[in-house]
């Protein structure tokens, strides 16, 4: 079975993004990714960075320079066999002032080869969708990365008290619903991409 994985960039320890990426990945919201993907015969995983607690990148070795999963911290090696098991990679992300996440990027900066080549989709959110943040993700993972990057980053946009407050989105995400339209057109088009290789 093709496997695909959604990376949840925020680590916060009460972040939107987890409760987001509930509310993505199950089959019983609006949300098209769980039908779309089954529909491919295609398997969703959730990754947690804030689970995996990665340490912070200060390796003198590039890890363009590593035959993965030879790095010398075990955790890394974890993480690149993890990512290594997956066919293609959904990019959760928050805007921090403008940009994406240190968490993200150490997280992604841990690796090369393991994402060289493999689809993604980046589906971003903020005060106004994150759109900042996922034009950005995109010249990392589609340029320095070599991904191939879904031309589609659906951006959903947070209710101001959750942008603000410490709060994080509560239980009612039903305010993700009117996304269901841009989040079909972005899953279908890198579901096109996933397909693609294995032809
Ligand atoms: C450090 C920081 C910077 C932020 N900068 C922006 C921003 O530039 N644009 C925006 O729309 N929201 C911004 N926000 C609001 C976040 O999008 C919002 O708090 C979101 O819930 C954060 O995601 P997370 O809870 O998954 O970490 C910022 C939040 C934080 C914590």
């Amino acid at each position: 079975m093709t496997k695909v994985a959604l990376i949840v960039g925020s680590i916060r320890a009460h972040s939107s993004g987890a409760q987001i990426a509930t509310y993505l990945t199950s089959t019983s919201t609006p949300s098209p990714l769980p039908s779309v993907l089954a529909s491919h015969d295609i398997s969703l995983e959730t990754i947690s960075l804030a689970e995996l607690a990665l340490p912070p990148f200060t390796e003198d070795i590039v890890p363009q320079a590593i035959t993965p999963p030879n790095y010398p911290q075990p955790e890394v090696s974890k993480w690149s066999t993890l990512v290594s098991s997956f066919d293609g990679f959904i990019f959760l992300t928050p805007q921090y002032n403008w940009g994406y996440p240190a968490s993200l990027k150490n997280a992604l900066d841990h690796l090369f080869k393991e994402w060289v080549g493999k689809p993604a989709l980046i589906i971003s959110y903020g005060g106004r969708g994150g759109g900042k943040a996922a034009a950005q993700l995109k010249i990392v993972t589609a340029g320095g990365l070599d991904m191939r990057v879904a031309e589609k980053t659906p951006a959903l946009s947070l209710p101001r008290g959750v942008i603000t407050g410490p709060k994080t989105v509560s239980d009612d995400t039903s305010f993700l619903d009117v996304f269901a339209g841009d989040l079909k057109e972005g899953v279908e088009e890198f579901v096109a991409l996933v397909n693609e290789k294995k032809e």
